[in-house]
This record gives structure tokens, C-alpha cells and sequence, in this order.
């Protein structure tokens, strides 16, 4: 049997490669979309032998760049020309849910000083309002601040829940920090959202984003792609 998500996203590789230009310097975001879609979108700009720069927002997206032959670059400019990620929900407004690998605050970063970004994600993700179906909300926070930041996560209607590696440990975040994958009631003003969970004291970082201007590739199920835009 044909894989038609393989296929789909072989196109969409094809398409996000065909964007980049020689000298760019690029967002990297990470997750097992990426990992996939990044050896494709490598080949293709082999083939054109262009060789742009990466900012990595992972180690774990660092090693597959790296082992494709990408350079990779700490983030040196204030800007950068494109980002390329992926998420966990998207909105029908396009915002977006992210921070499943726990690399939510340097893809905040990224996608923030970005001229665009650009993600793709299965169509399974696409939502009427961001939580539906259960999807959490992951908080960074830092682990001095654990009890008040969970306290206060719940006094603005989440239900905070500390992120637990494989084997029963809590886990760290590359920065050093916890995660809570919060529930909230399916959300109707996710900027508002965003921003009180970012004025509590010891929360580094929220996976609500609201990127502008933003493309969605989506992964089709019949091995096609359609995408989505909000400028
Ligand atoms: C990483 O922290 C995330 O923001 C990912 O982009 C997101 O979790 C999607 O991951 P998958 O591509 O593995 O579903």
C-alpha cells in the first residue's frame, strides 16, 4: 500500500524548498513533522545547490539537520526570512497550539523575529477553537515557581498538569525548566489567553501562538496538500 502521508508530505518538501534562497537564514522548528519533512526539503536544496543556515530550536532537531549536512547557526541577526515548524492544534483563525517536544520557547522566539512562518501539520489537527478535544495547553515555568505558577494556572480556569517523561521522572525542558500541559474549556480569545498565562511570575513561555503573516501546509490524507494563510 501507498503511504499517501509520506507522499504528501514529499510534495510539501518539495514546495517549502523551492522558497528558499541561498544565504537565508532559517527557523528550524522541532517534532517528529520536522524530522520527517526536513530530509526532503535537504535533498531538494542539494539538487539547487543552494545551502542556507538553520537556527535549530531543539537538539534533537540539531542532530538531524546536522546528520543531513545542514549548517546549523545560533540565532545572530534580529531576523530571520522564514521559519519552518510544526504544531500540535491550529484554529480556524490559524493559531496554533505548540510545545508537544517541549521547545516552545525557542519557537517562540523564532517565529517572533521571523519575516514568516511557515507550518505544517496532519489535517487531523485543524480545529474549530484551540483545547477541543482535550489538546493541553503546555506551560514553561520555572521550578522555583512551581506551586504558584500551577495555583495560578487554575485560578484563570486551567487545570495544570506537571509534563512526566517516559520513565516517571518530571521533564526538563532544554532551558532547564518544567512544563504544565494545561486543560482549558476550548478557547475563544487566544491572545487574551496567551497573555495571562505570560504575566504570571515564573512562566517563561506559553504554547499559544499567534503568528503573523503565517501559511499552514497541510497534510492531506489522500497524499495531496492544501495550504491555509493569514497575512
Ligand atoms: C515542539 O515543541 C513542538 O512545538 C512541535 O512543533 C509540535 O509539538 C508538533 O510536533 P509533531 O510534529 O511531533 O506532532
Amino acid at each position: 500500500m501507498k503511504n499517501l502521508r509520506a507522499e504528501s508530505i514529499e510534495k510539501i518538501g518539495k514546495a517549502i524548498s523551492s522558497r528558499i534562497r541561498r544565504g537565508s537564514l532559517l527557523g528550524l522548528g522541532s517534532g517528529t513533522t520536522m524530522a520527517t519533512l526536513l530530509p526532503i526539503i535537504a535533498d531538494e536544496l542539494t539538487v539547487r545547490k543552494v545551502r542556507p543556515r538553520w537556527v535549530p530550536t531543539s537538539l534533537q532537531i540539531s542532530l538531524v539537520a546536522q546528520g543531513l549536512g545542514q549548517e546549523t547557526t545560533a540565532m545572530d541577526r534580529p531576523m530571520l526570512d522564514l521559519v519552518v515548524d510544526g504544531a500540535d492544534q491550529i484554529d480556524a483563525d490559524l493559531n496554533l497550539i505548540k510545545g508537544g517536544g517541549g521547545a516552545l520557547f525557542r519557537e517562540k522566539v523564532l517565529i517572533g523575529s521571523s519575516k514568516s512562518t511557515i507550518i505544517v501539520a496532519d489535517e487531523k489537527k485543524l480545529a474549530d477553537r484551540l483545547c477541543s478535544g482535550g489538546v493541553r495547553i503546555p506551560v514553561e515555568a520555572h521550578p522555583f515557581a512551581r506551586v504558584p505558577v500551577a495555583e495560578r494556572l487554575r485560578m484563570i480556569g486551567g487545570e495544570p498538569r506537571i509534563r512526566i517523561g517516559e520513565r516517571g521522572f518530571p521533564f526538563y525542558t532544554e532551558n532547564g525548566n518544567l512544563i504544565f500541559d494545561t486543560g482549558f474549556e476550548p478557547v475563544e480569545r487566544p491572545s487574551v489567553l496567551e497573555g495571562e498565562i505570560k504575566s504570571i511570575a515564573g512562566v517563561v513561555e506559553s504554547g499559544i501562538f499567534t503568528p503573523r503573516p503565517l501559511e499552514v501546509y497541510v497534510i492531506e490524507e489522500d497524499g495531496g496538500y492544501r495550504v491555509l494563510k493569514k497575512n
